[in-house]
């Protein structure tokens, strides 16, 4: 039952004559015969260059959190671009995006990014300039983006070689490192109470921030351990160092309030993107008052051309007065949970041993394991190969999740509860088939 693919194929090609391994994210390329080429979106669906459709579980790796191409988003930021998209000078919208930020996440101010990626990297220098420290914590299998100190211990291929949980190596996930900025960096496993508390209390005078996601949005949907957050809320409380929360995936997705509405516990700083604007490029970095204050000129640089810029901001505008005019959050949760439990129960009478976890705005599951793991180490260690062989055989069926375990199954407003029932249908059909073609020996 193999896709016509040959329009994709086409434009592969020709795209790898322009792009290093023909796409403009390494996380897009599939391989050879598999990688992508998308024409358009439509609601909860996407279409191929063959115009072959896919339920889409994947929605840009989360941002899509209404639609694609959702009217209201799309109206208010061609309207507003009808007088241009950036002036180097505040906006109206700007103004209008934060204060519905503030509402919904409690936190005082907020600076405009364009991505998940600048939003991190900004918040660190602004935690490492408040606390006068240099190094930060981050944990194994997280993911804060491209930039070099945040790209420790994230890749698959080296996880491995992360040493003994006692004495955690921290691994570069890409050439082009330079040696010393690991120097900044301590990874310690997610969830280890213990590790957390010895390495702060140990290293405390040396600590900037500890940046984490409050839920491993690139890990499955691991959850945070109870007391995990809460740890290390006290310690940052007790040792002066930064609580960074990156809510890049979690944020106004979860909740409207996020991660820390969902857990109950405040950030110093947190860092949004993604769903903040449905798709469109905008990030932010929200905190404190007293620790966003060091953002002066003259003292901490934070900034960029497109901070603010009109179709970044429209998009947000009209995404989050519907987060929080309408129950956009709770409804994506109730059919999400409704997904999950038809993917448990298909499972269960499969005889897969199975664990599924996370909110389900973004749930993930692993295979060959009933215990839901809490840590990277522990996820690598189940059945990521046969996770992959249901999703290509999914894929081939027209509903579209990630094929790596890794990222979470990602729902919007759009993905009816007639959508969840066809994609449960195809998620019993592809068991069956990786089953039969007896690829699901344990
Ligand atoms: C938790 C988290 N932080 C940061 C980023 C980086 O965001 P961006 O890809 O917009 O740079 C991502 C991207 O997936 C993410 O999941």
């Amino acid at each position: 039952m193999a896709l016509t693919r040959t329009r994709t194929q086409e434009l592969f090609q020709r795209a790898k004559k322009s792009f290093p391994y023909g796409v403009n994210s390494n996380f897009r390329y599939w391989g050879e015969e598999e990688t992508n080429v998308f024409v358009r979106g439509e609601k909860c669906y996407v279409f191929d260059a063959d115009e072959n459709r896919y339920i889409d579980y994947r929605l840009g790796f989360g941002p899509v959190i209404l639609g694609h191409g959702y009217p209201a988003v799309v109206d208010r930021v061609t309207h507003a671009i009808k007088d241009g998209t950036v002036y180097a000078a505040t906006h109206p919208l700007e103004i209008s995006v934060a204060e519905r930020m503030k509402r919904m996440t409690g936190l005082d101010k907020v600076r405009f990014a364009n991505s998940g990626t600048e939003a991190t990297m900004h918040a660190l220098r602004i935690a490492r300039a408040h606390t006068n420290r240099e190094k930060f914590i981050k944990f194994e299998g997280t993911y804060h983006g491209m930039y070099d100190y945040a790209l420790f211990s994230t890749t698959i291929g080296q996880a491995r070689s992360m040493g003994s949980r006692r004495s955690p190596i921290r691994i570069a996930s890409s050439s082009g490192i330079p040696y010393g900025v690991g120097e900044y960096v301590f990874t310690l496993p997610y969830n280890d109470l213990e590790m957390l508390r010895r390495t702060v209390q140990g290293r405390w005078g040396e600590i900037a921030a500890i940046m984490v996601e409050p839920l491993m949005g690139n890990n499955a949907s691991v959850m945070p351990e109870p007391g995990f957050l809460e740890l290390m809320r006290e310690l940052c409380s007790e040792y002066g160092i930064v609580l960074i929360v990156d809510e890049v995936k979690t944020g106004f997705r979860i909740a409207n309030g996020g991660a820390q509405q969902y857990f109950h516990f405040k950030a110093d700083l947190a860092t949004y993107a993604k769903s903040i604007a449905n798709g469109f490029p905008l990030a932010a970095i929200a905190g404190t008052d007293e620790i966003m204050s060091v953002i002066q000129p003259g003292r901490v640089a934070v900034g960029g051309t497109y901070c603010g810029n009109v179709p970044g901001t429209a998009a947000a505008d009209a995404t989050l007065e519907l987060l929080e005019t309408q129950p956009v959050l709770d409804t994506i949760g109730r059919r999400g949970r409704r997904l999950m439990e038809g993917i448990d129960k298909i499972l269960n009478e499969a005889n897969i041993p199975h664990a599924l976890m996370g909110p389900p705005q973004m749930f993930g599951f692993v295979l060959g394991s009933q215990h839901a793991p809490t840590n990277y180490r522990d996820a690598l260690d189940t059945n990521m190969k046969m996770y992959e062989s249901i999703m290509l055989e999914m894929i081939q069926r027209g509903a579209m999740p990630e094929p790596d375990n890794r990222e979470p199954w990602f729902l919007c407003y759009d993905h009816t509860d007639e959508v969840i029932d066809e994609t449960l249908n195809i998620f019993y059909d592809s068991v069956k088939a990786v089953i039969q073609k007896g690829k699901a020996s344990l």
